[in-house]
């Protein structure tokens, strides 16, 4: 791994092939005034601390962290950022001058910003609705409750997972659903959020009826290949607004770069062309 630029930067996971991070930062890279570059390590659970220290002696300037560390990075680090205490996932590090690591977390805010860009009257007047209890959902769950909406609603196949997540989060601002009464809690919600990997390319498509939704409700689908979901199709015909899951990938990174250099990047449109090139 070429470590010798003091704005190199990184993402590890496993199997990492996959990620669209280094196309991202790598275009930032080339058109802002930030001269680095942005490796794709595949980093197996037992290296992760190795690699930790190999970063911190290696002028790196950060790394992203993707499945499976997000949650096992957190022993490595030095500190965390109270974002991602929250959500006991990390997906940013900022290597500091002093060698510390500390960890952030910006899927959140990256969802939010794609849904206030792409939708910026979204009914914040009604509770969301978000279907899924992973690491996806949680981060979703904390980054609409930030933006004071009035409650969020959990819906998961594994019932459990979702308690989980609303008792930590608390029982006042977050309240489970029925995985059987996902269609009915529809009728509820100005936004509608699918963080599950259904309708995801080789999986099952999502299963929910948007007949009860209101005509000002959102439909965000955080899946990304495809990038119109069967779900994102179906809420088009009828006429409701939608947001895809491609925005919200761009906008956590924007959100790390600007961690790790404090500087303004933009998803614009040769970015957006680019993603959609290596997306088909
Ligand atoms: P991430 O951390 O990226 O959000 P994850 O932890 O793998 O991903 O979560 C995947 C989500 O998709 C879970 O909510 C999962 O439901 P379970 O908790 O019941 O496993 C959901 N999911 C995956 N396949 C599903 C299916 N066939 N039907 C319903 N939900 C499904």
């Amino acid at each position: 791994m070429p470590l010798i630029n003091e704005n190199n930067t990184a993402v590890i996971g496993h199997p990492i092939s996959q990620s669209l991070s280094p196309l991202i930062h790598n275009y930032w890279f080339e058109t802002s005034d930030i001269f680095g570059h942005y490796n794709s390590v595949d980093v197996h659970s037992s290296e992760l601390a190795g690699f930790v220290e190999i970063a911190k002696n290696s002028g790196l300037k950060g790394f992203n962290i993707t499945i499976p560390h997000k949650t096992n990075i957190i022993p490595f680090l030095d500190r965390l950022a109270p974002i991602a205490r929250q959500m006991g996932a990390v997906n940013t590090v900022k290597i500091m001058d002093d060698g510390s690591c500390v960890g952030f977390n910006t899927d959140g805010i990256g969802l939010v910003t794609h849904l206030k860009k792409s939708v910026p009257d979204w009914p914040k007047d009604k509770p969301a609705f978000i279907l899924g209890a992973g690491g996806a959902a949680r981060a979703s769950a904390l980054g609409l409750l930030n933006e004071k909406i009035p409650m969020v609603m959990i819906a998961n196949r594994t019932r459990k997972k979702a308690e989980i997540i609303a008792d930590e989060i608390g029982r006042g601002r977050i309240t489970v659903v029925d995985w059987d009464d996902r269609s009915t809690a529809v009728a509820a919600a100005g936004l509608v959020v699918n963080t599950t990997s259904l309708g995801m390319v080789g999986q099952p498509t999502l299963d929910i009826s948007l007949d009860q939704a209101a005509s000002d409700t959102v439909i965000y689908d955080i899946v990304f290949k495809p990038l119109e979901t069967a779900l994102l199709k179906a809420a088009k015909e009828r006429g409701l607004r939608t947001v895809d899951g491609l925005g919200m990938l761009v906008y956590q990174a924007v959100a790390s770069f600007k961690i790790w250099f404090d500087r303004d990047v933009e998803y614009d449109d040769e970015l957006v062309s680019k993603l959609l090139e290596k997306l088909t």
